[in-house]
């Protein structure tokens, strides 16, 4: 029995060595492990040994399985590597010559306007800031000087989340944080997308984008906010812009103004999109109110600032013409590859 299994061991080292595929190492395994295999033919035989010697021949019969199995299964993971190497060295090498008909895909317009107007402030010396979309109540209201039951959030209708969050209704709602991270004096802008249950037209959204921004340091006036204002836009439309400033009511500004820019789709004459007045709201904006500051943790007899927040959405119809504010979420590919060239 003991010549039996070593010359049968001897077999098995021959033939796995010079078995160098898939098909021949299943014969194998068959012929060794399988129903009517070496194996089960010598444990068949034990039968016949004597008592005596049956642990030992049980136990030497057992270690060769096991080393059958093994030596299977190291084959089988030799032969699945180098039939991957094989595939690699026959494929095809890449060619960087052969023309390529895929379709390049373009920016949307508002990322387009977002990155022109971070790249104005960010040389006018602001810090470009991200904050989340989903806010608590205290940061997009109470900090900002609208107490709960304070009419004025009548003015911006809020999808509630169940938790209690909200979907933020304007940027505004990062201006503690940015206060609380960066203490005075301060410039920074931070863009985001803005959410309120509204009605939608031509020229409203329940999703919109804005761009909030902030500036405090010691004696900060209006008319800082009026050069910043009028440098930002003379850069996005590469010409002089006409504005108008009229008294607007933020209670988190003292005073706060609505800035109006001359239509660029009529030139002023009156279309839907200004709903026939020449004149579309562009950039609500004020001298932040002293609660504000105080909310945030500057002093309010030491700084003053200004802060405002852009309609990116608002910006980027005038800029680029597009007559409907749906256009931009409506996901038309065939209307947003006219911007591959910006
Ligand atoms: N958060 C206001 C809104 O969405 C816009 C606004 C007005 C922002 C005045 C400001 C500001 O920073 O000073 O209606």
């Amino acid at each position: 029995m003991k010549e039996k299994i070593s010359s049968l061991k001897e077999q098995f080292i021959a033939e796995i060595a010079n078995a160098d595929s898939a098909e021949l190492l299943e014969a194998i395994r068959i012929a060794f492990l399988g129903k009517k295999g070496y194996i089960t033919d010598l444990l068949k035989g034990l039968r016949d040994v004597p008592n005596e010697d049956k642990k030992e021949a049980g136990q030497l019969i057992n270690a060769l399985k096991n080393e059958v199995e093994a030596g299977i299964a190291d084959k089988a993971k030799s032969i699945e590597e180098e039939a991957l190497l094989g595939a690699i060295r026959s494929a095809k090498k890449y060619n960087p010559t052969i023309p390529s008909n895929a379709k390049s895909g373009s920016y949307h317009p508002i990322t387009l306007i977002q990155r022109e107007l971070e790249g104005i402030f960010d040389s006018m010396g602001f810090t470009v800031e991200d904050y989340p979309e989903i806010v608590d109540d205290y940061s997009c209201f109470e900090a900002v000087n609208v107490p709960k039951d304070h009419p004025a959030r009548d003015m911006q209708d809020t999808y509630y989340i169940e938790n209690g969050q909200l979907l933020k209704t304007q940027t505004s709602a990062a201006q503690n944080f940015i206060m609380r991270k960066y203490g005075a004096p301060l410039r920074a802008i931070f863009p985001g997308r803005c959410f309120r249950n509204e009605s939608t037209d031509a020229c409203h959204e329940n999703t919109f984008f804005q761009m909030e921004g902030m500036m405090i340091d010691k004696s900060i006036s209006i008319s800082n906010l009026i050069y910043f204002m009028k440098t930002m836009l003379s850069e996005v439309f590469q010409r002089d812009v006409t504005v108008r400033l009229r008294p607007g009511f933020f209670p988190f500004t003292e005073p706060g103004f609505e800035l109006d820019i001359n239509c660029q789709i009529c030139g002023g004459t009156g279309c839907p999109s200004c709903k026939n007045s020449g004149w579309l709201e562009l950039c609500p904006c004020g001298m932040i109110h002293p609660n504000v500051l105080r909310e945030g943790g500057i002093d309010p007899e030491e700084y003053t600032g200004f802060a405002f927040g852009l309609g990116l959405t608002r910006l980027a119809m005038m800029k680029y013409g597009v007559k409907d504010i749906r256009d931009f979420n409506s996901g038309n590919l065939k209307a947003l590859s006219q911007f591959k060239n910006n």
